[in-house]
């Protein structure tokens, strides 16, 4: 197939251009077989690295390494056309210095072919996205309730509601988006602060824990779907409820396992003549 007659995903300056347009649809995809089913209906998929807890079972984020993002966001990759891939440098990847941030990052875009990386943090990280942006790296930046500092910051609460703490997200949001981020998750904040942030900064903002007025919006997959109930924030709608389907699935499977309904003789091989 030539160059062009390759169907063309979304790229970041198409994402960038819907800065106060066309609602943004994003969501987190792990695995071949969700990305595909899930590409032609969004804008961008996220590796996030939340398949920490949703597909490896973590009580948190931090336990993931570069290798298994990598991994993931290849698969993701070679699953989708349709959407802009966006792979998270996982914690301790990248908060060292823009060397190696630069370095994962580099290892991220070569060896999964995605668009994109995710980085979370304010002000403190606003010279490394500067340092990414600069040499050819896209970065979607990642501020309130940034899991990765879910110890510093002693657990997952909404953030933003008192001055101090609002004024501090703010400057963070500012910090990346100015630094040359091409897009800006805001998590888990107080909603009038989403609203003032997006109409702060000229990239587009996505929402989770946000705000209506956010340029986007994105949600874990397994959290939409019904498949992770162990902790269900407040911003999370359940569109489906497949944890019980797939529940239900496997009983009635053992059941005929047991009862030797299954397999049937459609289900096995003849003999051959
Ligand atoms: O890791 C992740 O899934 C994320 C989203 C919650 C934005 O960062």
């Amino acid at each position: 197939m030539s160059v062009e007659a390759r169907p063309k995903r979304m790229s970041v300056t198409q994402i960038r251009s819907r800065k106060g347009g066309e609602k943004l649809v994003c969501l987190t995809a792990y695995t071949s077989s969700v990305a595909r089913l899930v590409d032609h209906e969004v804008d961008l998929l996220l590796v996030g690295d939340s398949l920490a807890m949703t597909v490896y079972g973590f009580d948190s984020t931090l336990p993931i390494g570069l290798d298994t993002m990598i991994a993931h966001g290849a698969a993701v990759v070679r699953s989708t056309e349709h959407a802009l891939v966006v792979v998270d440098l996982p914690f301790g990847s990248y908060q060292t210095s823009p060397a190696d941030a630069f370095r994962a990052a580099a290892r991220v875009l070569a060896e999964t072919g995605c668009t994109a990386v995710k980085l979370e943090g304010g002000e403190e990280m606003a010279e490394t996205v500067a340092f990414l942006s600069a040499r050819g790296v896209p970065v979607m930046g990642h501020v309130g309730l940034t899991p990765q500092a879910v110890n510093a910051l002693g657990g997952y609460r909404s953030r933003g509601h008192a001055p101090g703490e609002r004024d501090k997200i703010m400057r963070d949001g500012v910090a990346i988006a100015e630094a040359g981020a091409f897009s800006l998750v805001i998590e888990g904040v107080a909603e009038s602060l989403a609203r003032e942030l997006t109409g702060a900064v000229a990239v587009p903002t996505i929402g989770i824990g946000g705000s209506p007025a956010c340029d986007g919006q994105i949600l874990v997959i397994d959290d939409m779907l019904g498949l992770f109930t162990e902790f269900t924030p407040k911003f999370v709608k359940r569109y489906r409820r497949l944890g019980d389907e797939i529940r239900a699935a496997a009983r009635e499977y053992a059941e005929e396992v047991r009862q030797g309904r299954f397999p049937a003789a459609e289900h096995t091989y003849g003999a051959r003549g």
